[in-house]
Parts: structure tokens; sequence; C-alpha cells
């Protein structure tokens, strides 16, 4: 489903360069649940940003569905985010102005998609928040927030759910539940990649990519 070769991300700030990836080579296949574990600074973010076409590779390539990115218009890149992948973010990222209910929403809203009322309330009903569709989000507590950022990341129906560090804001309970979401999510057939810093959720996924200064390691 994904395939990285040889791929280099270099942030440039005025004369200054980073070399925060220095040559990846990581295939995805559909169905997998993948960790990416790694010190602070060592290229997580950057690798998951590629994977989702948030960030183009400075060299290398990927491919994701047999289609070359790098060279993608932001026009491009703008349909495969839109089509193929769901999002998740430490902070969650929801707006404040708006309800559960049209927080999940928006992705469809962004692609001018219809909105299908029964189909959001049934994703919202898969995260386990069915009694919270109105309520706004600072009037749930940190994990149930999560649940809202992975409900929004299914409204496209991505093939590929991409996380990063979805429990780093969340106390030990709550990340197991979040971890239990991404897990049932993986049986209903949904790729998962999450960037984690709790080896021990990382263990538990099929498999896990191990980063250290923008390099693989064996795990
Ligand atoms: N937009 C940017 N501009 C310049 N440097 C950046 C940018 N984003 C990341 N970096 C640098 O690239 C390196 C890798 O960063 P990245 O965010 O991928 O690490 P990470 O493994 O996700 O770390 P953490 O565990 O702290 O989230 C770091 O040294 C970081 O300072
Ligand atoms: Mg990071």
């Amino acid at each position: 489903m994904i395939e990285l070769r040889g791929v280099e991300k270099i942030y440039r700030r005025g004369a200054e360069e980073l070399h925060a990836l220095r040559g990846i080579d990581l295939d995805i296949a559909k169905g997998e649940f993948l960790s990416i574990v790694g010190p602070s600074g060592s290229g997580k973010s950057s690798l998951l940003h590629i994977l989702g076409c948030l960030d183009r590779p400075t060299k290398g390539t990927m491919k994701f569905d047999d289609l070359n990115v790098e060279h993608m218009s932001e026009t491009e890149l703008d349909g495969i985010r839109s089509r193929k992948i769901g999002f998740v973010f430490q902070q969650f990222y929801l707006m404040p102005g708006l309800s559960v209910f049209d927080n999940v929403t928006l992705p469809k809203v962004f692609s001018r998609q219809k909105i299908d009322v029964d189909k959001i309330a049934s994703l919202i009903a898969t995260v386990g928040l069915h009694n919270r569709m109105k309520h706004f989000p600072n009037q749930l507590s940190g994990g149930e927030m999560q649940r809202v950022a992975i409900a929004r990341a299914l409204a496209n129906d991505p093939e590929i759910v991409l996380a990063d560090e979805p429990t780093g804001n969340l106390d030990t309970l709550n990340s197991e539940k979040i971890f239990d979401l991404l897990r049932s999510l993986h049986r209903k057939g949904y790729t998962i990649v999450m960037v984690t810093h709790n080896n021990d959720l990382a263990s538990r996924a099929d498999r896990t990519v191990l980063l250290k200064d923008g390099l693989q390691t064996a795990a």
C-alpha cells in the first residue's frame, strides 16, 4: 500500500539544514498495524507526515497505492489526503465552537461531500460517544476528545489511519482505551500506523519500526 525508498527529509531554516530523515526504506501492507517508536527528535513525526502526504520527502520516493507521491501537486496530494488518509494528532485539534457531531462532519465539509447523518452518528457510536453527540469539546474528557478526533479521521472512509502519539496527552486508563479502539478499527480492516512513546503499547502492534537520528534501527 505504501512504499518508501531512500526517503530523506531536510528542513532548511536560512543557512541551517536539519537532516530529520536520512534514508528510510519502509513498506506498509494493507491491513497492517504498525507502531513507530524512537527518542524525541528521531524523526517520527516527520516520517508520519510524509506517510500522510502532509509533507513531501526532500529525497527518495514514496508510492501510495502505486501512485508516485513525490512529484504530485498540492491539489493531487490534497485529493489523496482526503480520500485515503485519516490523521490523528496528540493535541486532538478539535474545533472548540463545534459540537462533537459537527467536528466529525468537518472532513466531509472540507471535501465538499454530502453529509450522511446516519453514517456520522454511527461513526460516533463506533468510538463509544453516541450519548455525547451534541456536547462541545470543553465538555469532554481528554480521552473522549481523542475519540472524537479518531471518528473525524474516519469520516472520509480512509484506507489508513495515521496517529501521532494519540495517547501522549492521556492517562494510562484512557491510553489503553484509545489503543483498544485503534485495535478494534484494525480488526475491522483499517491499516493503522501509530507513533508512540509508550513501549508497552508499541510492542502490542503487529510490527514496530524503531527510529534513531532519522534512521531505522533494528527493534
Ligand atoms: N518544520 C521544521 N523545521 C525545522 N526543523 C524541524 C521541523 N520539524 C521538525 N524539525 C526537526 O527535525 C527533527 C525531527 O523532528 P520530529 O518532529 O520528526 O521528531 P519526533 O521523533 O517526532 O520527536 P518527538 O518525539 O519529540 O515528537 C528534530 O530535530 C526537529 O527539531
Ligand atoms: Mg513527534
